[in-house]
Protein backbone atom coordinates (compact mmCIF):
# COMPACT_ATOMS: atom_id res chain seq x y z
CA UNK A 1 0.00 0.00 0.00
CA UNK A 2 2.96 2.50 1.05
CA UNK A 3 4.96 1.55 -1.66
CA UNK A 4 2.06 2.47 -4.12
CA UNK A 5 1.85 5.69 -2.11
CA UNK A 6 5.07 6.83 -2.68
CA UNK A 7 5.08 6.04 -6.15
CA UNK A 8 2.48 7.87 -6.70
CA UNK A 9 3.98 11.26 -4.61
CA UNK A 10 1.09 11.13 -1.64
CA UNK A 11 2.33 11.84 1.24
CA UNK A 12 -1.06 10.79 3.27
CA UNK A 13 -2.37 7.40 3.50
CA UNK A 14 -5.95 6.93 1.45
CA UNK A 15 -9.03 7.36 4.03
CA UNK A 16 -10.42 3.95 4.85
CA UNK A 17 -14.27 3.74 7.21
CA UNK A 18 -11.48 3.18 10.06
CA UNK A 19 -10.45 6.86 9.12
CA UNK A 20 -13.99 7.84 9.41
CA UNK A 21 -14.83 6.20 12.21
CA UNK A 22 -11.87 7.63 14.15
CA UNK A 23 -12.52 11.16 12.62
CA UNK A 24 -16.07 10.81 14.32
CA UNK A 25 -14.48 9.62 17.50
CA UNK A 26 -11.94 12.88 17.37
CA UNK A 27 -14.71 15.50 16.52
CA UNK A 28 -12.65 16.05 13.17
CA UNK A 29 -15.77 17.30 10.82
CA UNK A 30 -15.71 15.11 7.70
CA UNK A 31 -15.70 16.81 4.32
CA UNK A 32 -17.46 14.97 1.57
CA UNK A 33 -18.66 16.16 -1.93
CA UNK A 34 -19.99 14.64 -5.11
CA UNK A 35 -18.16 13.91 -8.13
CA UNK A 36 -19.11 12.58 -11.79
CA UNK A 37 -15.86 12.75 -13.76
CA UNK A 38 -11.80 11.77 -13.28
CA UNK A 39 -11.49 15.86 -14.06
CA UNK A 40 -13.24 17.00 -11.19
CA UNK A 41 -12.37 14.20 -8.93
CA UNK A 42 -8.77 14.88 -9.03
CA UNK A 43 -9.53 18.34 -8.11
CA UNK A 44 -11.78 17.35 -4.87
CA UNK A 45 -9.06 14.62 -4.13
CA UNK A 46 -6.36 17.34 -4.00
CA UNK A 47 -8.11 19.37 -1.80
CA UNK A 48 -8.37 16.75 0.80
CA UNK A 49 -12.13 15.98 0.46
CA UNK A 50 -12.34 12.70 2.55
CA UNK A 51 -14.73 10.98 1.10
CA UNK A 52 -16.10 11.40 -2.77
CA UNK A 53 -19.56 9.97 -3.60
CA UNK A 54 -20.69 8.96 -6.90
CA UNK A 55 -24.28 10.17 -6.28
CA UNK A 56 -27.44 9.47 -8.60
CA UNK A 57 -28.05 13.56 -8.58
CA UNK A 58 -25.52 12.75 -11.61
CA UNK A 59 -28.83 12.43 -13.50
CA UNK A 60 -30.41 15.64 -12.30
CA UNK A 61 -26.87 17.53 -13.28
CA UNK A 62 -25.03 15.47 -15.23
CA UNK A 63 -27.94 13.53 -17.44
CA UNK A 64 -31.00 16.42 -17.05
CA UNK A 65 -33.62 14.91 -15.82
CA UNK A 66 -36.00 16.30 -13.06
CA UNK A 67 -34.84 13.11 -10.44
CA UNK A 68 -32.81 11.00 -10.05
CA UNK A 69 -35.38 8.13 -10.47
CA UNK A 70 -33.68 7.62 -14.44
CA UNK A 71 -30.62 6.42 -13.15
CA UNK A 72 -29.22 3.17 -14.01
CA UNK A 73 -26.80 0.66 -12.41
CA UNK A 74 -24.47 0.80 -15.78
CA UNK A 75 -24.79 4.56 -15.19
CA UNK A 76 -23.38 4.48 -11.70
CA UNK A 77 -20.67 1.83 -13.23
CA UNK A 78 -19.45 3.88 -15.66
CA UNK A 79 -18.68 7.36 -13.49
CA UNK A 80 -17.68 5.25 -10.54
CA UNK A 81 -14.80 3.85 -12.57
CA UNK A 82 -13.82 7.45 -14.35
CA UNK A 83 -13.57 8.96 -11.01
CA UNK A 84 -11.86 6.46 -9.35
CA UNK A 85 -8.68 7.00 -12.03
CA UNK A 86 -8.86 10.46 -10.46
CA UNK A 87 -8.78 9.95 -7.08
CA UNK A 88 -5.87 9.17 -4.73
CA UNK A 89 -6.52 9.42 -1.16
CA UNK A 90 -10.43 10.27 -0.99
CA UNK A 91 -12.57 7.80 -0.16
CA UNK A 92 -14.67 6.74 -2.64
CA UNK A 93 -18.57 5.68 -2.19
CA UNK A 94 -21.23 4.54 -5.20
CA UNK A 95 -25.07 4.79 -5.19
CA UNK A 96 -26.99 2.44 -5.62
CA UNK A 97 -30.04 3.73 -8.38
CA UNK A 98 -33.51 3.14 -7.79
CA UNK A 99 -34.78 -0.19 -8.22
CA UNK A 100 -31.78 -1.46 -7.82
CA UNK A 101 -31.74 -3.09 -4.12
CA UNK A 102 -35.47 -4.03 -3.91
CA UNK A 103 -34.35 -7.64 -2.87
CA UNK A 104 -30.93 -8.51 -0.73
CA UNK A 105 -29.70 -10.94 -3.99
CA UNK A 106 -30.81 -8.35 -6.34
CA UNK A 107 -28.41 -5.81 -3.87
CA UNK A 108 -25.47 -7.80 -3.62
CA UNK A 109 -25.34 -8.51 -7.38
CA UNK A 110 -25.63 -4.76 -8.15
CA UNK A 111 -23.48 -3.95 -5.33
CA UNK A 112 -20.77 -6.42 -6.15
CA UNK A 113 -20.78 -5.06 -10.05
CA UNK A 114 -20.15 -1.14 -8.41
CA UNK A 115 -17.04 -2.35 -6.40
CA UNK A 116 -15.29 -4.77 -8.75
CA UNK A 117 -16.51 -3.05 -12.41
CA UNK A 118 -16.95 0.37 -11.06
CA UNK A 119 -13.88 0.59 -8.19
CA UNK A 120 -16.36 1.73 -5.22
CA UNK A 121 -15.25 1.03 -1.85
CA UNK A 122 -18.83 1.23 -0.31
CA UNK A 123 -22.51 1.48 -1.84
CA UNK A 124 -24.83 4.05 -0.71
CA UNK A 125 -28.82 3.02 -0.42
CA UNK A 126 -31.70 4.47 0.69
CA UNK A 127 -33.86 3.91 2.93
CA UNK A 128 -34.60 3.23 7.05
CA UNK A 129 -36.28 -0.05 8.94
CA UNK A 130 -37.32 -1.26 5.29
CA UNK A 131 -33.94 -1.91 4.20
CA UNK A 132 -32.44 -3.62 6.65
CA UNK A 133 -32.23 -7.15 5.54
CA UNK A 134 -30.50 -5.61 2.34
CA UNK A 135 -27.91 -4.00 4.83
CA UNK A 136 -27.33 -6.97 6.49
CA UNK A 137 -27.11 -8.93 3.51
CA UNK A 138 -24.26 -7.00 1.90
CA UNK A 139 -23.10 -6.55 5.50
CA UNK A 140 -22.65 -10.22 6.23
CA UNK A 141 -20.45 -10.13 2.47
CA UNK A 142 -18.32 -7.79 3.95
CA UNK A 143 -19.77 -4.55 1.66
CA UNK A 144 -19.68 -1.37 3.00
CA UNK A 145 -22.37 0.29 3.35
CA UNK A 146 -24.46 3.99 3.59
CA UNK A 147 -27.59 4.52 4.69
CA UNK A 148 -29.53 7.03 3.40
CA UNK A 149 -32.40 8.32 5.18
CA UNK A 150 -34.29 11.87 5.86
CA UNK A 151 -35.65 13.01 2.74
CA UNK A 152 -34.83 10.51 0.00
CA UNK A 153 -34.76 11.63 -2.86
CA UNK A 154 -35.49 8.09 -5.03
CA UNK A 155 -39.22 8.55 -3.32
CA UNK A 156 -39.36 11.73 -4.56
CA UNK A 157 -42.75 10.86 -6.06
CA UNK A 158 -43.90 8.81 -3.22
CA UNK A 159 -43.21 11.79 -1.26
CA UNK A 160 -44.95 14.59 -3.30
CA UNK A 161 -41.35 16.65 -3.79
CA UNK A 162 -38.15 17.34 -2.23
CA UNK A 163 -39.12 18.53 0.98
CA UNK A 164 -37.79 18.32 4.18
CA UNK A 165 -38.45 15.54 6.46
CA UNK A 166 -38.85 14.63 10.43
CA UNK A 167 -40.52 17.94 11.16
CA UNK A 168 -43.27 16.23 13.39
CA UNK A 169 -42.05 14.46 16.54
CA UNK A 170 -43.14 11.05 15.45
CA UNK A 171 -41.31 10.94 12.21
CA UNK A 172 -38.49 12.40 13.62
CA UNK A 173 -38.44 9.26 16.83
CA UNK A 174 -38.05 7.14 13.75
CA UNK A 175 -35.60 8.27 11.90
CA UNK A 176 -33.49 8.46 15.34
CA UNK A 177 -34.86 4.48 15.82
CA UNK A 178 -33.99 3.64 11.54
CA UNK A 179 -30.32 5.03 12.41
CA UNK A 180 -29.52 2.52 15.50
CA UNK A 181 -31.33 -0.69 13.59
CA UNK A 182 -29.30 0.38 9.98
CA UNK A 183 -26.28 0.90 12.12
CA UNK A 184 -27.69 -2.59 13.93
CA UNK A 185 -28.10 -4.40 10.40
CA UNK A 186 -23.99 -3.48 9.37
CA UNK A 187 -24.54 0.25 7.82
CA UNK A 188 -20.83 1.67 8.16
CA UNK A 189 -22.11 5.20 7.67
CA UNK A 190 -25.33 7.24 7.87
CA UNK A 191 -26.34 10.14 5.62
CA UNK A 192 -28.87 12.19 6.52
CA UNK A 193 -30.49 14.63 4.36
CA UNK A 194 -32.74 17.61 4.56
CA UNK A 195 -33.95 17.50 8.84
CA UNK A 196 -34.26 19.72 10.92
CA UNK A 197 -30.49 20.60 12.99
CA UNK A 198 -32.13 18.88 16.06
CA UNK A 199 -32.98 15.44 14.50
CA UNK A 200 -29.20 15.75 12.53
CA UNK A 201 -28.39 15.88 15.92
CA UNK A 202 -29.99 13.34 17.74
CA UNK A 203 -29.08 10.79 14.98
CA UNK A 204 -25.62 11.59 15.15
CA UNK A 205 -25.18 11.65 19.10
CA UNK A 206 -27.50 8.11 19.27
CA UNK A 207 -24.86 5.79 16.48
CA UNK A 208 -21.21 5.22 16.88
CA UNK A 209 -20.82 5.15 13.20
CA UNK A 210 -20.04 8.78 11.32
CA UNK A 211 -23.19 10.56 10.28
CA UNK A 212 -22.54 12.68 7.39
CA UNK A 213 -25.20 15.49 6.63
CA UNK A 214 -26.72 17.91 3.60
CA UNK A 215 -29.05 19.87 5.01
CA UNK A 216 -28.84 17.99 8.67
CA UNK A 217 -27.76 21.14 10.45
CA UNK A 218 -23.79 21.62 12.16
CA UNK A 219 -24.24 18.97 14.32
CA UNK A 220 -23.71 16.14 11.97
CA UNK A 221 -20.18 14.38 11.98
CA UNK A 222 -19.39 15.58 8.23
CA UNK A 223 -21.16 17.46 5.42
CA UNK A 224 -21.51 16.86 1.58
CA UNK A 225 -22.72 18.81 -0.71
CA UNK A 226 -23.39 18.10 -4.84
CA UNK A 227 -20.07 19.35 -6.34
CA UNK A 228 -22.09 21.56 -9.14
CA UNK A 229 -24.14 23.53 -6.23
CA UNK A 230 -20.22 24.19 -4.70
CA UNK A 231 -19.21 25.50 -7.97
CA UNK A 232 -22.30 27.57 -8.72
CA UNK A 233 -23.11 25.38 -12.16
CA UNK A 234 -26.08 24.37 -10.93
CA UNK A 235 -29.26 26.58 -12.34
CA UNK A 236 -32.74 27.42 -11.32
CA UNK A 237 -34.11 27.41 -7.38
CA UNK A 238 -31.91 25.65 -5.01
CA UNK A 239 -31.90 23.84 -1.40
CA UNK A 240 -31.74 26.10 1.54
CA UNK A 241 -28.65 24.22 2.43
CA UNK A 242 -26.80 24.88 -1.14
CA UNK A 243 -23.52 27.43 -0.85
CA UNK A 244 -21.98 28.56 -3.82
CA UNK A 245 -18.18 28.52 -2.95
CA UNK A 246 -17.20 29.98 -6.52
CA UNK A 247 -18.63 33.51 -5.51
CA UNK A 248 -15.38 34.31 -4.29
CA UNK A 249 -12.85 31.66 -5.57
CA UNK A 250 -10.99 32.30 -8.87
CA UNK A 251 -11.47 28.42 -9.94
CA UNK A 252 -12.56 25.02 -9.28
CA UNK A 253 -9.53 24.39 -7.32
CA UNK A 254 -9.93 27.01 -4.94
CA UNK A 255 -14.26 26.70 -4.38
CA UNK A 256 -13.88 23.11 -3.34
CA UNK A 257 -10.71 23.92 -1.31
CA UNK A 258 -12.91 26.68 0.60
CA UNK A 259 -15.78 23.83 1.00
CA UNK A 260 -13.29 21.74 2.57
CA UNK A 261 -12.05 24.50 4.96
CA UNK A 262 -15.43 25.70 6.20
CA UNK A 263 -16.58 22.01 6.36
CA UNK A 264 -13.24 21.29 8.65
CA UNK A 265 -13.70 25.09 10.74
CA UNK A 266 -17.41 24.61 11.17
CA UNK A 267 -18.44 28.22 9.08
CA UNK A 268 -20.45 25.60 6.60
CA UNK A 269 -23.36 25.34 7.62
CA UNK A 270 -24.04 28.64 8.93
CA UNK A 271 -28.03 29.14 10.42
CA UNK A 272 -29.35 30.70 6.74
CA UNK A 273 -28.90 26.96 5.61
CA UNK A 274 -30.28 25.05 8.15
CA UNK A 275 -33.41 23.97 9.00
CA UNK A 276 -35.49 24.08 12.38
O1 LIG B 1 -26.95 11.50 -5.14
C1 LIG B 1 -26.38 12.32 -4.43
O2 LIG B 1 -25.56 13.13 -4.86
C2 LIG B 1 -26.68 12.30 -3.02
C3 LIG B 1 -26.38 13.57 -2.29
C4 LIG B 1 -27.62 14.35 -2.16
C5 LIG B 1 -25.73 13.33 -1.02
O3 LIG B 1 -27.19 11.36 -2.49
Amino acid sequence: MYKQLEQRGMSEPPVNVSTLKKMKDEHEPIACLTAYDASFALIVDRVGTDLVLVGDSLGMVIQGHDTTVPVTVDDIVYHTKVVARGLSRAFLVADMPFMSYSSPDQALDNAVRLMQEGGAMMVKLEGGAGQLAVVEHLAQHDIPVCAHIGLKPQSVHKIGGFKVQGRDPDTARRMVDDASALEAAGADILLVECVPNEVGKAVTNNITAPVIGIGAGPDVDGQILVLYDVLGITQGPLPRFVQNFMLESDSAMEACGRFVQAVRDRSYPSAEHCFS
